[in-house]
């Protein structure tokens, strides 16, 4: 229970920093909607003269499965600004019948199915998390859903929790100069941060860390490390990791095809270099080698180390990095604008009608994959006793 618990916290906690990081955001980024609709095709054959139901089937538990907070803010299409705008959100279950959406959250899939079904609207299963951490009851749901909404690009409805998009260079001048760039280099007096509270993960990244501190020191700052992290602690603040720092990690907890989460986002802009260690594909997902170190191009996290101390040591190829990664054109969207999508593919005619095994489900996904980097679990343990 105490992990079911943990979990469902986490799930909170990600919710609210999407939010908050979404509200702060949303202030300084306007015309995300513009954007995002700028990326669709046309809809001239859309027949948007009947309004399209959209019914959340949240949880017996109040709040539970509601992580982005849709059902306290109300239904929102209208402030989404979505290309394709006749759709409204309702969490009343007795509309259910009438429904041209019924969205069921993955880990509250334990709770009760909707007694009845309208023919011709989708049920649509939605997911956030990585395989490791998914599918508990989907067997219980075989056959049932319709559409996939979730991280995975190959869904019917791409929804990350945080979206990637390229923008155009327009030649304007560099954000960061060379000798800015120098300059915050020069002023870095420390190498590897992390901050992190999940101590023990399918990732095994924990073992990753411990690895590397072999070679090079890691400030491990919140639950699992020594140093502790509180709010407004200068020594593990945004400021810190600009000025202080030369290197983030950024690490999954899960290891999974397309996965990446909002920890990597959320940092882009801080001049840190960000090292991953993702199961995605970053080029498939639009992410430009530029914009972090991928420990998957090391052999060892020993690898790793060295290389982290040559540009330690050379303050030029540093500081070119943090340039390429500053100058790089690009926005983060908020996952709401999905449901642009959502609703637009609920007006296109031309959708087939279909339905997911959960077998078909599980495949979309992948596996929750082990690292290759690392040793085995297990074999590579010395002896009891032989060390101290
Ligand atoms: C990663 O994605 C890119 C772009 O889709 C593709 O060309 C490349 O083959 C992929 N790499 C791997 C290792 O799958
Ligand atoms: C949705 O899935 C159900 C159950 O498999 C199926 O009966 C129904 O025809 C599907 N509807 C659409 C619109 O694809």
């Amino acid at each position: 229970m105490r992990v079911k618990l943990s979990y469902f916290y986490a799930l909170i906690f990600t919710a609210s920093a999407i939010s908050i990081y979404v509200a702060f955001w949303g202030a300084k980024h306007l015309n995300e909607a513009s954007i995002h609709a700028s990326l669709s095709p046309s809809y001239n054959d859309f027949d948007i003269s009947r309004e399209k139901i959209i019914l959340y089937w949240g949880s017996t538990i109040p709040k539970r499965c509601d992580y982005f907070t849709f059902t306290k803010t109300g239904p929102s299409f209208e402030d989404l600004n979505c290309p394709v705008n006749n759709c409204v959100w309702t969490d009343d279950k007795t509309k259910v019948k009438e429904a041209d959406a019924v969205l069921f959250f993955d880990h509250c899939l334990g709770e009760v199915k909707p007694p009845e079904r309208n023919p011709r609207g989708r049920w649509v299963f939605v997911d956030h998390e990585s395989p490791c951490n998914s599918f508990r009851y989907l067997d219980k749901w075989d056959g049932l859903f319709n559409w996939t909404m979730t991280y995975t690009k190959d869904s019917d409805i791409f929804s990350p929790s945080l979206h990637f998009v390229n923008l155009p260079n327009h030649g304007d001048y560099p954000l960061l100069s060379r000798e800015r760039s120098l300059s915050i280099t020069r002023g870095k007096s420390k190498l590897v941060a992390w901050m992190v509270s999940h101590c023990t993960t399918h990732s095994r990244r924990e073992e990753y860390v411990k690895e590397l501190q072999k070679y090079i020191p890691v400030d491990v700052y919140g639950k699992c490390g020594p140093l502790v992290c509180k709010k407004g602690d200068t020594r593990c603040s945004e400021e810190s990791l600009n000025n202080d720092y030369k290197f983030y990690l950024v690490f999954e907890n899960s290891l999974a095809k397309d996965y990446v989460s909002e920890k990597f986002y959320t940092r882009l802009h801080l001049n840190v270099m960000l090292i991953t260690r993702s199961g995605a594909n970053f080029s498939r997902l639009g992410i430009p080698d530029a914009l972090h170190i991928d420990t998957r191009d090391f052999k060892s996290p020993k690898d790793l180390a060295e290389y982290l101390k040559r540009l330690d040591k050379d303050d030029e190829s540093y500081a070119a990095l943090l340039r390429a990664k500053a100058n790089h054109r690009y926005k983060i969207l908020n996952s709401r604008y999905s449901y642009c999508d959502l609703c637009k593919k609920l007006n296109d005619p031309n959708e087939p009608r279909k339905s997911y095994s959960a077998a078909e489900i599980r495949n979309q996904h992948g596996f929750c994959v082990s690292p290759h980097n690392l040793r085995p679990r297990g074999r590579s343990r010395q002896p009891r006793g032989r060390h101290a």
